[in-house]
């Protein structure tokens, strides 16, 4: 097992979309399990195959964050299919996103297909937790994170901040 880095803001591989996953082979099953690592010893409750730099449509999530049970859930190729309603994700941060977390608009119900490890379909109705999970990892596939959902001007705050941080760590 290896613990993968994680790419931060502003990496731009972060912001371009990821491709499907063609091949179900033991490569794919060694690349989630070490993203089920990472995720747990970040620790995360989700975590896309892009933050670690890995071009691929995959996703490893598990809302208890449970480090001892590691009962994780994967989705490949997800879609979310259709989405009900809105819900403000409290405080919502990211692996991606370091020292800043923000209230996000969400939906409060979505169907998500796609497919689990082997490539069988699966489907997954959600709300709460698990849907704010799925909607926030299935984002970063398309290049999105979450402080692009915010208003300009609070993702402008948080991009001066984490500049600043970002000289102060190469003058350090
Ligand atoms: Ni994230």
């Amino acid at each position: 097992m290896t613990l993968l880095r994680i790419l931060t803001y502003p990496d731009p591989f972060l912001k371009q979309p990821v491709h499907p996953v063609t091949l179900f082979d033991d490569t794919l099953q060694a690349v989630i399990e070490n993203m089920a690592e990472t995720m747990y010893d970040a620790p995360g409750v989700g975590l896309a195959a892009i933050q670690a730099g890995i071009d691929k449509r995959l996703i490893v999530f598990d809302p208890a964050a449970d480090a001892d049970k590691k009962d994780y859930s994967v989705l490949i190729n997800p879609e979310i299919v259709s989405a009900e309603g809105q819900m403000i994700s409290e405080n919502e941060g990211c692996l991606s996103v370091p020292d800043y977390r923000a209230d996000v608009k969400r939906y409060a119900f979505t169907v998500t297909k796609g497919l689990d490890r082997f490539g069988n379909p699966v489907a997954i109705e959600a709300d709460g937790l698990l849907s704010v999970i799925l909607q926030h990892e299935i984002d970063h596939l398309n290049g999105i994170l979450f402080i692009d959902h915010l208003s300009a001007l609070k993702r402008q705050l948080y991009k001066n901040r984490r500049k600043k941080a970002l000289r102060n760590e190469e003058t350090a």
